[in-house]
């Protein structure tokens, strides 16, 4: 963060904070976006010192030409010149290379910096693990509980981390290399089918931010985007907990219609609402669908007009998508809707 606010603050600005990776709210991003900002002042005065030489050496030549013009000879440069020029162009590949050591040791200590939390002060009590499985094209994300494995909470597309504390991802894919990038957290890292691998981070600036897939994977790669969420700690421990419950009952009649539409329905086949029958676990787990701010990873916002429009042709809005269109009765439509809604 040595650049951050001040220095190109107008640059920065103007983007938005919610995916950039320089405006970096955690402390892996911080050391990737120090580490730009060096390359870029470094590799911006060495553009201009060239641009410089350069133009004065065209201004020299043209006099010098015309010199020689006038002449009409050209004259053989004399020796201490020749040897004068040698010794710059020796001088300034011994810079060269001493800068570009310079740069391979400050990126190499950045790599240091960005893995050293995941070796050192990592493996204490506190902390958090969770599970990331990338899916066509969507994120399943769930909540580890070594302590009571029955606790385990599994979300998709929203995730929440509680600020300070360091969190260890654990990256699946269960069918195409995908990659799970929070450019305001962390760098990238791929997720590929048969190796699971993982990657620690620790965010310093509560908000929420935006995450997407990086790596192409298939086509609504673009449309796989993830709402990463930094809570205060008092924050987080309340919605774990919210989440971690079974889906509400129904409140009224239209709801238990709604529930039993989708109990007696394909939605069943696919998805999962805990406390009630449906456990599948090829779609989204909806157990809280009403509490996220997005659906369809990140493609549409979760209103009730979206939601509807969801439901009856999701290929209209994600094109290529594993869920198939619902024709229904509009009566049945609407009870499903007032269902989804409830379960915040
Ligand atoms: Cu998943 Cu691109």
């Amino acid at each position: 963060m040595m650049f951050a606010p001040s220095g190109p603050g107008l640059f920065v600005a103007a983007i938005s904070d919610m995916q950039n990776s320089l405006a970096p709210a955690g402390e892996q991003a911080g050391n990737i976006a120090n580490l730009w900002w060096i390359y870029f002042w470094v590799l911006t005065a060495i553009f201009v010192l060239v641009a410089i030489f350069l133009f004065f050496a065209m201004m020299r030549r043209g006099r010098r030409s015309k010199v020689e013009g006038a002449a009409g000879q050209i004259e053989h440069p004399a020796e201490p010149r020749e040897r004068r020029i040698l010794g710059v162009v020796i001088g300034a590949v011994i810079v060269t290379i001493l800068i570009l050591f310079v740069l391979l040791l400050i990126d190499f200590f950045t790599g240091r910096a960005i893995y050293a939390l995941g070796e050192s002060d990592m493996g204490g009590g506190d902390s958090l693990e969770i599970k990331i499985i990338g899916h066509q094209w969507w994120w399943e994300v769930q909540y580890e509980n070594q302590t009571e494995p029955s606790k385990m909470m599994t979300t998709a597309n929203e995730m929440h981390v509680p600020v300070g504390r360091p969190v260890k991802l654990n990256l699946e894919s269960t069918d195409v290399i995908h990659s799970f990038w929070v450019p305001n957290m962390h760098g990238k890292k791929d997720l590929v089918p048969g190796h699971p691998t993982s990657m620690w981070l620790r965010a310093e600036k509560t908000g929420t931010f935006r995450g997407q897939c990086a790596e192409f994977c298939g086509l609504q790669h673009a449309h796989m985007r993830l709402t990463f969420v930094v809570d205060p700690p008092e924050v987080f421990d309340h919605w774990m907990e919210a989440s971690s419950t079974d889906a509400p009952e129904p409140g009224n009649e239209t709801e238990r219609r709604g529930q039993q539409v989708f109990l007696s329905r394909q939605c069943m086949m696919c998805h999962a609402i805990n406390g009630t029958n449906a456990r599948a676990t090829v779609g989204p787990d909806l157990t809280h669908i009403g509490s996220r701010a997005m659906l369809a990873s990140g493609a549409i916002p979760n209103t009730r007009g979206y939601l509807a429009g969801w439901i009856v042709n999701p290929q209209n809005i994600k094109p290529g998508v594993r869920m198939p269109p619902n024709t229904m009765p509009s009566d049945d439509l609407n009870a499903l809707l007032d269902y989804l809604e409830s379960l915040k």
